[in-house]
Order: C-alpha cells, then sequence, then structure tokens
C-alpha cells in the first residue's frame, strides 16, 4: 500500500445493546469487539482498525484492500457484533442484539441490520478522513451539513476561492421511498438538490463526487453516508437508522474546519425519544455522546484520522473536543428546552406517518362508534 494505491475505508456500526436504556456501550462490548478485529488484524485481513461508539451504538472503522461489499470484511464485522452480543446478553443490556435482524450471515452485511459507510480510494500523499457517528437520528440527518460543506460558499470558503475546488461537486441522492437514485451537480443544480433533499426523510445524500477535470478521479466518493437499512427495510420498518459518514478533506476538497463548520448550528433532526421526536444535533467529544435527557438530544461524534502511505489509521483526534463548538452545544440545550415543551405536539412529535410507533389507530378504532359527520 502506497500513495497512488488503493484502499478501502469501511465504517460499519450496530446497536447490539444499551447501558441502561439506549443511553451508551458498555466498555466490555468495546473490548470484545477490539479482540475479534485485532485477530483479523493480525491474519491480515484487515490493515488497521478503531472500535468507537455514539450513544448505544458500536462503531468498526476499518482500512483494508478488498475494496466495498467484501464478503469478508462484511463478515467480520458481523462476527465482531454477534461476539459482542453475547456478552450484551450476559450483562442484560438493554435490546442486546437489536440490529442483527437476521439469524446468519449470508455474504453481505447490507439489509441485515447494521449500518455501512464504505469508500475505496486512490491514496493521496497526505489523506485526512473524518468519520462522522450520530445518534438518536437518522441518515438524513447528513442532508444538512454534507449540502453545506460541499455545495454552500458561505460554509466553505474554497468552493469559491480555491482554483481546485471552484468547479463544484456531483451529488448522488436517494430516493428511499422509490429506490431510485439521481446524480446533481453543483452549481448548476443546486436549487434542484435542495427541492430534494430538504425532504429529508425521503431524500437522502448517499454519496458526494468530484467532477471531471478534478485532482481526485471522477468516480472514487469524497463523501458516503449509510443508508443501507432505511433503504432495503422501508416499507416495513420504519425506525430511524442511526448513521455513520465517510468525509475526505483538503487538496481540492473541503478543509478540515470547512467540513467540522457545518456542526457549529445545532440543526434540528428527526429520531429523539422513541425514534418519533425532533430534536437539535449536539455536537459532542466521545466521551460525552452518551443521550441522557429524554433520551437524547441526538449527538454527533466527528473523529479525525490520517491514513498512513501504508493504510494505517493515524488517530482518532476527537474533533468535537473543542471549546469552539460550546456555543453549539450550550445552543442545543435551549433548542432542547424549547421543544421540549411541545410534549406530545407536533413538529417536536414527528408527523403521524414518520413516528416509529404509534397508539394513533388503536385510539382511531376505540372512538370510531361516537365520531358524528359535522355540518
Ligand atoms: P420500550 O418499550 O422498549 O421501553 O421502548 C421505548 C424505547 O426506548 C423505544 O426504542
Ligand atoms: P436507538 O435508536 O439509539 O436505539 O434509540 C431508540 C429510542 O427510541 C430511544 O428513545
Ligand atoms: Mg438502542
Ligand atoms: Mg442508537
Amino acid at each position: 500500500m502506497a500513495t497512488g494505491e488503493k484502499i478501502t475505508i469501511s465504517v460499519i456500526k450496530a446497536d447490539i445493546g444499551g447501558w441502561p436504556g439506549h443511553s451508551r456501550v458498555h466498555p466490555q462490548l468495546v473490548e470484545t469487539a477490539e479482540e475479534v478485529l485485532a485477530g483479523a488484524k493480525e491474519k491480515g485481513t484487515i490493515i488497521d482498525f478503531y472500535v468507537a461508539t455514539c450513544g448505544d451504538d458500536l462503531q468498526l472503522i476499518m482500512t483494508h484492500g478488498k475494496g466495498v461489499d467484501s464478503p469478508e470484511i462484511h463478515g467480520l464485522a458481523w462476527k465482531a457484533f454477534e461476539e459482542a452480543t453475547k456478552v450484551a446478553r450476559g450483562l442484560g443490556l438493554y435490546g442486546a442484539g437489536q440490529d442483527l435482524l437476521k439469524d446468519a450471515f449470508s455474504g453481505n452485511i447490507r439489509g441485515m441490520g447494521p449500518g455501512i459507510a464504505e469508500m475505496e480510494i486512490t491514496l493521496r500523499k497526505s489523506e485526512p478522513v473524518v468519520t462522522f457517528h450520530m445518534d438518536k437520528t437518522e441518515p438524513g440527518a447528513f442532508n444538512l451539513p454534507v449540502f453545506r460543506m460541499f455545495a454552500d460558499p458561505f460554509n466553505t470558503a474554497g468552493l469559491v476561492i480555491d482554483p481546485n475546488m471552484h468547479m463544484g461537486f456531483r451529488f448522488e441522492v436517494w430516493d428511499i421511498k422509490e429506490h431510485k437514485r439521481v446524480i446533481l451537480n453543483t452549481p448548476e443544480e443546486l436549487y434542484d438538490l435542495l427541492a430534494l433533499i430538504g425532504a429529508k426523510s425521503r431524500y437522502v445524500i448517499k454519496r458526494v463526487f468530484p467532477k471531471e477535470g478534478h485532482k481526485i478521479p471522477k468516480d472514487e466518493p469524497v463523501a458516503v453516508i449509510s443508508t443501507e437499512k432505511l433503504y432495503q427495510i422501508a416499507g416495513e420498518y420504519v425506525g430511524k437508522d442511526d448513521p455513520v459518514a465517510i468525509v475526505r478533506a483538503q487538496s481540492g476538497l473541503p478543509a478540515l474546519g470547512e467540513v467540522l463548520e457545518p456542526f457549529a448550528f445545532p440543526h434540528l433532526v428527526s429520531g429523539w425519544m422513541r425514534g418519533s421526536h425532533n430534536g437539535p444535533v449536539m455536537p459532542v467529544p466521545m466521551r460525552m455522546a452518551n443521550p441522557t435527557r429524554f433520551d437524547g438530544p441526538p449527538r454527533v461524534v466527528a473523529l479525525g484520522w490520517q491514513i498512513s502511505p501504508e493504510g494505517r489509521l493515524v488517530g482518532p483526534v476527537d474533533l468535537f473536543d473543542d471549546p469552539a463548538f460550546d456555543e453549539a452545544r450550550r445552543k442545543a440545550i435551549e433548542i432542547a428546552d424549547y421543544m421540549r415543551r411541545h410534549g406530545p405536539f407536533e413538529p417536536h412529535r414527528l408527523p403521524m406517518e414518520d413516528m416509529e410507533y404509534t397508539t394513533l389507530p388503536g385510539v382511531l378504532e376505540r372512538l370510531e362508534g361516537r365520531f358524528e359527520p359535522v355540518e
């Protein structure tokens, strides 16, 4: 592995038990996953790994040379989750094994419960990468910040002043309901892109690509977001899937600080309390990513890495562990207070069709005979 060679970064995550409730991951689960991945590293299956947490979600970050959708890598992640699930069951953790929706692994982890963000890239001379990890929300929560990183000149100065990115980027957007995707070019189709991704529970940004003429090959992603569970299982399961993302930075891409800047604004996302409420997403270091109040508020963690020429993960740097994000955290608490005071009313509570579960059909059935026509 060296500059110019291909390497794959895989972030695969699952909620396999909360401690307590849906708050955080028990350290023994992290240790168990680390043991499984260390064994695979020793055998040469993966180059490097790190096990992170965000809320009650266990996050496997791996580098390897096997490309995206590798049965070997997905199988490894599945095994780590299975082993950790045994520990979770032993400890009686809440919802042990909740995201392992199938009994046996069958070649690809997509559609089996865990969330996946993967990209195969040609290593640049220096490869700065940020992995993002969110809890108590859904993949559409990345629409706004990823749009800002790669398409908003008020966020990313480089779009205006860096000749290497002035041409803009291409966005791959998935329609979760119709199982279709479309690629939109920015800045030319900025308004069309916004028309779609503003509806964040239906249209989600899956990847961002460079344009023709960029230093990075046109078909190599520069950002990728986990959307699989939502996409595969939509229809039978409307639950929120706590998402992850991988974003490359610098040198013709948004600078590290331009990648982080969108999170200085704690925007409203869906998925708080019972997957059925809107609330602000709070940027926090990993040690503070433990939702408590009303099972939240939703959190986002940003881990910074340099990928070494051998594909090693040099990091993590816990990027929101910085007073520069104190104000965003304070604002998030203020917004959380404001939203909470709405109690069971929209728009704190999600609209009926987006709720993870609801008593409404039962209530309507009971009241059926008492409804009478209005003049
Ligand atoms: P329980 O019925 O499992 O307590 O659900 C509440 C909850 O936290 C939803 O995920
Ligand atoms: P998770 O999706 O993080 O398990 O949270 C479930 C929930 O509904 C908490 O209120
Ligand atoms: Mg949970
Ligand atoms: Mg979670």
